[in-house]
């Protein structure tokens, strides 16, 4: 049988990255991280495109290298169309777009949000992948969604944020606290020290799957002024119980829905995506889901749920496996919906 070779490229916000894939297995995976919008506690969009065309060509250059192919390999050129930001999905589109017609082979745009889930079906050795149907929660910086997914293609969003991605939650969170950005590996990391129950917040009222996560971000704010008010040392002092406690009511709001989307629907296999699916205690909470709720979980090795271009190529490779390409007047698409 034929070997499918599939070149892809990822850039729909700070991270520009790209994978080359042979039948279903990554030969290479490169991501090159923005350290720009540090300076700025958020990401910069125009910053972040301008960051984009100056990596683009070496970080394909890299993948190929790495995968120790040549361009005349490959079968064909998957790119992320959308969601995210404009002018960072531009410069993958365009530069996948003329790649694929200078090479003369088919182009597949990739909805990133799909890729998130179907990074679950990368070829690794030791991976478990979920069976259909089953629930995807995607959690990250851009992104909070609970997804039923029936097959490859067939996707429903049964829930989603209102407001502020879960990511953002902790990356505000952090701000207030006076971390740096992104803030939620720290968070997670002086979560480990300290007390979980120290402070408490309340819960965000939104109806069935939905999620909020903004008027939490105003709750610690407010909180943490009238405690720094009282004694200015109060942030220094108290810094691993805050992270705990705004971690645990994090997590608390997560599992609480993913309850109620087990109930609705009747699937108990829940796999998570997007680059807040490496918080510990996330983990944690999930893994205990399996003895007390009866789930089955699933989690992708770490480097696929971030925002990668390997989740990217999976996609690709089975569009291409179908024949489903796009032609030359493909856009890009900020608000690609599932
Ligand atoms: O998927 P990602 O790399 O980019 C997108 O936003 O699409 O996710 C980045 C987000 C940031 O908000 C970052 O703070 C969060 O993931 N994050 C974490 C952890 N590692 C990354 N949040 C909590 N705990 C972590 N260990
Ligand atoms: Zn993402």
């Amino acid at each position: 049988s034929q070997n499918i070779y599939i070149l892809a490229i990822e850039s729909s916000c700070d991270d520009t990255a790209a994978a080359v894939m042979l039948n279903g297995k990554i030969l290479s995976n490169i991501v090159a991280t923005q350290k720009i919008h540090e300076a700025y506690g958020g990401v910069v969009p125009e910053l972040a495109s301008r960051a984009h065309q100056q990596n683009i060509v070496p970080v394909v250059d890299q993948a190929l290298k790495k995968a120790n192919i040549d361009k005349s390999q490959l079968s064909a050129i998957a790119f992320t169309r959308g969601p995210g930001l404009m002018g960072s999905l531009l410069v993958g589109t365009s530069f996948a777009k003329s790649l694929a017609y200078g090479l003369d082979i088919p182009l597949i745009d990739v909805n990133h949000m799909q890729a998130h889930i179907l990074a679950h079906f990368i070829e690794e050795p030791d991976f478990v992948k979920p069976p259909f149907p089953f629930l995807a929660m995607t959690i990250s910086g851009g992104h909070t969604q609970i997804v039923n997914v029936s097959s490859y293609f067939e996707m429903d969003v049964i829930g989603e944020t209102i407001d502020d991605a879960v990511g953002e939650a902790f990356d505000k969170s952090g701000k207030i606290l006076g971390l740096g950005y992104p803030a939620g590996p720290e968070i997670d990391r002086r979560a480990k020290l300290g007390n979980p129950k120290a402070y408490q917040f309340t819960k965000p009222k939104v109806g069935g799957l939905n999620f909020s996560f903004s008027g939490l971000k105003t709750q610690i704010l407010y909180f943490i002024q009238k405690q720094v008010k009282a004694n200015p040392n109060f942030i220094e002092a108290n810094l691993n119980d805050i992270c705990a406690s705004i971690q645990y009511t994090i997590i608390g709001i997560l599992i609480d829905k993913l309850k109620l989307a087990t109930k609705e629907t009747g699937i108990t296999h829940i796999a998570i995506g997007g680059g807040v699916s490496a918080n510990t205690g996330i983990r944690q909470a999930l893994k205990d889901g399996e003895q007390k709720f009866g789930w089955t979980t699933y989690i992708p090795k770490f480097e696929y749920t971030t925002d990668n271009a390997a989740m990217i190529a999976i996609v690709g490779h089975f569009k291409y496996l179908e024949g489903n390409y796009a032609d030359q007047r493909v856009m890009a698409s900020s608000r690609l919906k599932i």
